[in-house]
């Protein structure tokens, strides 16, 4: 019987990582593509539409989307259904209640010690052993990013936040529930969802959405509070940025460049500015600069990992002092 079992266990986690990975792209991609649309028609709401009016079109693509080829646009459809169900899930669990026993079990709990360089490894080992074929694999763009960062001369923690701010999708293998509580945009919980989140029509299937405890404009929260207090969806990001907050000396700017780099309705969309404070304008601006890193430092060069590693030990030793993180 188990020797039957064996086999089936391992096949399911391969498949489980692959599903990460093919979703975590699409969503990356999805965001590139909106911000294109974005950047080229501002005003133009509904970007759905438009992606299918230039599909059905035999007139050629419109020279102000010259950016976007034919290609990404095929691919936008591909995705689009799995990201599209992604979100339903999303939208649907993402609760309050799921949030709160969230942060309790990350509280109470030590899943891994290990350097931030071997964390490193073993997400790129965890991810990508299962999915040769996947376009950029976690360390890739991972060192792609923080080399972006370091060849436009921004401060050594800028760099350091390049190198690690998707370290937490090593949730995924310890107890997050799905991928849909490690990937995708993040929106506060707690209050009214905004309009501006992508496939808002699903957060109708979240058991907050009908609380009236949870469904006014402010909710649990109170004007202008300030992000710091809002509780946002539990994922890759908000895991990180509990570790680097509690475990590193990276200034405020980076811990809000890690834990808001996937608040998309907020850094994109222009959301929940009613909750933000002071503070926040600066931590806004912080994550703007760092997004396009995230999203445009993809290249076919890869990197020498023996060549750069060096340097990046010691700059995770400069924020990192304790060496073994608790993860
Ligand atoms: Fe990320
Ligand atoms: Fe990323």
């Amino acid at each position: 019987m188990s020797k039957i079992e064996k086999p089936k266990v391992q096949y399911q986690n391969l498949d489980k990582s692959r599903l990460l990975e093919q979703l975590d792209e699409d969503i990356q991609e999805l965001n590139q593509l909106k911000q294109k649309i974005k950047q080229l028609e501002e005003k133009k709401e509904n970007k759905e539409q438009q992606l299918q009016e230039l599909e059905k079109a035999a007139t050629p693509v419109p020279s102000v989307l010259v950016n976007a080829t034919y290609r990404e646009y095929r691919q936008y459809d591909l995705a689009y259904d799995r990201v599209k169900q992604f979100y339903k899930e999303q939208h649907e669990f993402q609760t309050v209640a799921y949030n709160i026993q969230a942060r309790i079990n990350f509280k109470t709990k030590i899943r891994d010690r290990m350097t931030i360089w071997d964390a490193l490894l073993k997400l790129n080992n965890l991810l990508d052993e299962s999915d040769p074929d996947t376009e950029l694999s976690q360390i890739e763009h991972a060192l792609q990013t923080a080399e972006a960062i370091r060849k436009d001369n921004k401060p050594r923690w800028f760099q350091l936040v390049g190198l690690i701010h998707d370290l937490g999708k090593l949730l995924y293998f310890y107890d997050s529930k799905g991928q849909w509580d490690v990937v995708g945009d993040t929106f506060p919980v707690g209050c009214r969802f905004s309009t501006k989140i992508i496939h808002y029509e699903f957060f109708k299937a979240n058991p907050d959405y009908n609380n009236p405890l949870y469904n006014t404009k402010y909710g649990i929260y109170s004007p202008h509070c300030g992000l710091e207090n809002v509780m946002l969806s539990w994922g890759h990001d908000e895991y990180m940025y509990h570790l680097a907050k509690e475990q590193s000396r990276l200034p405020p700017q980076a811990l809000a460049m890690i834990r808001y780099h996937s608040f998309y309705p907020w850094h994109q969309e222009g959301a929940y500015k009613y909750l933000m404070n002071e503070r926040d304008e600066e931590m806004l601006r912080a994550v703007k600069e760092f997004n396009p890193y995230d999203l445009y430092s993809k290249t076919d060069k890869k990197c020498d990992i023996d060549e750069v590693k060096d340097y990046y030990l010691e700059l995770i030793d400069e924020f990192f002092p304790k060496k073994v993180i608790d993860f």
